[in-house]
């Protein structure tokens, strides 16, 4: 029963964390703005307040108080911008407009429909991209949360036979920016929507802005795409696969990394999320098998990034 009681309030836990990294708290406070008085006064806030905000902060872990100030935890200085392995946006994400989606989700369970297009009006990726403030903390939120995966693909996958890379949807560039490390002088291409090129921000990745449910150019012998097939349901899926099939050649080949395991293995909360703010689900091996085949793919090897993430080498049929 405790542990029932405890979810109900899970976003008592949550919500001070997302709300003190979109504030910049724990930034401040490694800055030096660490007793309850230089912080109310830093942020303009009233001071009692303050001191229950804070306490909470400490009973979280992150913070922990001596001689009246307040010092980032381990824990805490993975929240802060400057820690190489931040967290910091992968926290704030989920409380803005993820979080206003789920509490409407009685749209998406009575239509299937996404309660984030009922909520705000147009598809997720057109929306963010209105906004260069949320699209910055999206990506950069995406990047945190691939960064450990993404180090290891260039040493898991023989890339070195590939003349040129095309990442599609490739987001602000994690991905190649950690198959550059590996190789120096491949051309390797960023694909991606014009306002995210616009915030990326590796200068050795060449960047071609594009739809890729339009205009794919036949540019590339390697083609990745890395949780992008999870945005969509299974027509548009094969409208990306499809052009990605007909711009690659003969002997080219594409690199799924997705989230894919055997249904029951699966955390549900991950496709209730993609039903909730884009009509799709995360697709299991034989999902994904089947819609490769139809997209006249099949896949050669598979490689485990951890227990969720995959990767599919797959070959033109
Ligand atoms: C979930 S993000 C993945 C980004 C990146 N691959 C990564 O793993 O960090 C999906 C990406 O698809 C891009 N995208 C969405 N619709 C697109 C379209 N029609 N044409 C090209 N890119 C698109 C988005 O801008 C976004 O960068």
């Amino acid at each position: 029963m405790n542990e029932l009681k405890d979810i109900f309030t899970s976003y008592w836990n949550y919500l001070p964390l997302a709300k003190a990294c979109k504030w910049n708290v724990f930034d401040s406070i490694l800055e030096g703005f660490h007793t309850e008085e230089l912080v109310a006064q830093k942020m303009g806030w009233e001071l009692n307040a303050t001191s229950h905000f804070l306490s909470t902060l400490e009973y979280l872990s992150v913070l922990h108080k001596v001689d009246n100030k307040y010092r980032l935890t381990e824990k805490g200085m993975v929240l802060t911008e400057s820690h190489p392995k931040s967290l910091k946006y992968a926290c704030i994400l989920w409380s803005e407009e993820h979080l206003n989606s789920w509490q409407n989700m009685e749209t998406t369970l009575k239509t299937g429909q996404p309660s984030f297009e009922s909520l705000y009006g147009h598809k997720f990726f057109d929306y963010i991209s209105s906004d260069k403030d949320k699209l910055k903390i999206y990506h950069k939120a995406i990047a945190e949360y691939a960064r450990d995966d993404y180090e290891k693909i260039a040493d898991l996958i023989d890339l070195s036979p590939y003349g040129v890379i095309m990442d599609l949807g490739g987001g602000i560039g994690e991905l190649l920016h950690h198959i550059r490390i590996k190789f120096p002088s491949k051309r390797l291409i960023l694909f991606d929507r014009k306002e995210v090129l616009e915030i990326s921000r590796y200068s050795d990745i060449e960047v071609l802005e594009g739809n890729f449910f339009s205009d794919i150019p036949r540019v590339a012998d390697c083609i990745f795409l890395s949780r992008v097939l999870h945005d969509w349901n299974d027509q548009d899926a094969k409208r990306i696969l499809h052009n990605v099939n007909i711009c690659l050649p003969e002997k080219g080949s594409l690199i799924i990394v997705e989230n894919s395991i055997d249904q029951e293995n699966l955390p549900a909360t991950l496709n209730l999320n993609m039903q909730i703010m884009t009509g799709s689900h995360e697709r299991t091996e034989k999902e994904f098998r089947n819609l490769l085949e139809e997209s006249s793919f099949t896949i050669s090897e598979i490689y485990s990034l951890n227990s969720l993430l995959k990767i599919l080498l797959c070959q033109k049929k």
